[in-house]
């Protein structure tokens, strides 16, 4: 079969063999991986047409109990300021966020004790009650069935929570003894089962990653079947044991893109800030590849350099305004347009 055929039955069968995930992950001719993000653009039209979903990413803190090896806000970094929001400021975020046209809010934080069951339940309380046509995503990582139920009762919506690699031992790699990728994955079908939407997803080209990693990766995306899957390239941070390492391959994140699309058309998809830390066109490329989704900054300008995953993120100066602004062109410029909705998942 050649390649052509590859992804021809990529997209009929919405399935491959491992040998032939492999091929489409490292084999592709340029020529090729351009004929796959040609397809994988006209499925994610079919379902979604030329909307591109927008969601206001609140940061509300940096402060994290976890020491993940790749990540700026481990717990072990001390060179960073940590800052966590008030309920107030983050509620405003929203406010904020209401008025430039968003309709869906990502409260994402280190794993931050201090936002206990309850006063996250009254954050959520407050938002919905100011603003019932928006959808609240949730992404503050591992925590207990019983905070996720009083979380989704109080009416979140959706939960990110990526599993970073599906491979035991790779996971080993990435992370100290005291987390596990069981119960990362349990937390991930227990949140399913609660109604959330759900939203998994993984690292491009992180330390130690091989590309039997990445066809584990898609086999438990598989099983899964979220509503959502994030990824981004790995970027290094220098305040990290995996300082020296080198980023993870911009081509290598737009074929996996294309591949995700094909794999589940009615997916959320984003255009993450990491794709666009690592080229400057990186969104725009991967709304071409098969995205569907952006996330820019509703995070006050003061503690946006605070979240710093990984070096030199972009919109780290810019006022939530601009960057709506910004994303708003960005997007026209590829031929899609910036949707006032919700933009629930196809996925049910
Ligand atoms: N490079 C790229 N992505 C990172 N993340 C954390 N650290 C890095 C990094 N150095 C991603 C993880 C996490 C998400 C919020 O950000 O996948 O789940
Ligand atoms: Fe933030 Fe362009 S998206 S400035």
């Amino acid at each position: 079969m050649t390649n052509m055929d590859l992804i021809e039955k990529l997209e009929r069968e919405k399935n491959l063999t491992d040998g032939e995930f492999v091929r489409i992950i490292e084999g592709l001719s340029e020529r090729e991986s351009q004929a796959l993000f040609a397809r994988a653009r006209a499925v994610r039209e079919r379902e979604y047409g030329k909307d591109v979903y927008i969601r206001g990413l609140i940061e509300f803190s940096n402060i994290c109990r976890n020491d993940c090896y790749y990540c700026g806000i481990r717990k072990s970094n001390a060179n960073l300021e940590r800052y966590r929001l008030t309920p107030e400021e983050i509620v405003s975020c929203a406010r904020e966020g209401y008025s430039l046209g968003f309709r869906t809010f990502v409260l994402q934080s280190g794993e931050d004790a201090w936002f206990t069951e309850s006063r996250l339940a009254d954050i959520i309380r407050q938002i919905k009650k100011e603003f019932p046509d928006c959808a609240i995503t949730l992404s503050v990582g591992e925590r207990t069935r019983e905070e996720y139920e009083a979380w989704f009762e109080a009416g979140a919506d959706r939960y990110l929570l990526r599993h970073e690699t599906a491979d035991e031992s790779h996971y080993r790699y990435l992370h100290p003894e005291t987390m596990s990728l069981a119960h990362r994955k349990e937390c991930l079908y227990t949140l399913r089962e609660i109604g959330y939407q759900v939203g998994a997803g993984f690292m491009v080209g992180s330390p130690g990653q091989t590309v039997d990693n990445l066809v584990s990766d898609i086999r438990f995306l598989q099983d899964l079947k979220p509503h959502m899957i994030g990824i981004g390239p790995f970027l290094t941070h220098p305040d990290t044991p995996f300082a020296d390492r080198e980023n993870g391959s911009f081509s290598r994140t737009l074929i996996l893109l294309a591949t995700l699309r094909l794999l589940f058309p009615g997916v959320l998809l984003p255009a993450t800030t990491a794709l666009g830390t690592i080229a400057p066109d990186g969104r725009e490329q991967g709304l071409l590849a098969g995205a569907n989704v952006v996330m820019p900054n509703l995070s006050p300008t003061g503690v946006r350099k605070k979240y710093e995953l990984y070096a030199n993120k972009i919109c780290t100066g810019e006022e939530s305004a601009q960057c709506k602004n910004c994303l708003n062109l960005r997007v026209g410029s590829v031929g899609y347009k910036l949707a006032v909705s919700r933009g629930d998942s196809r996925i049910r």
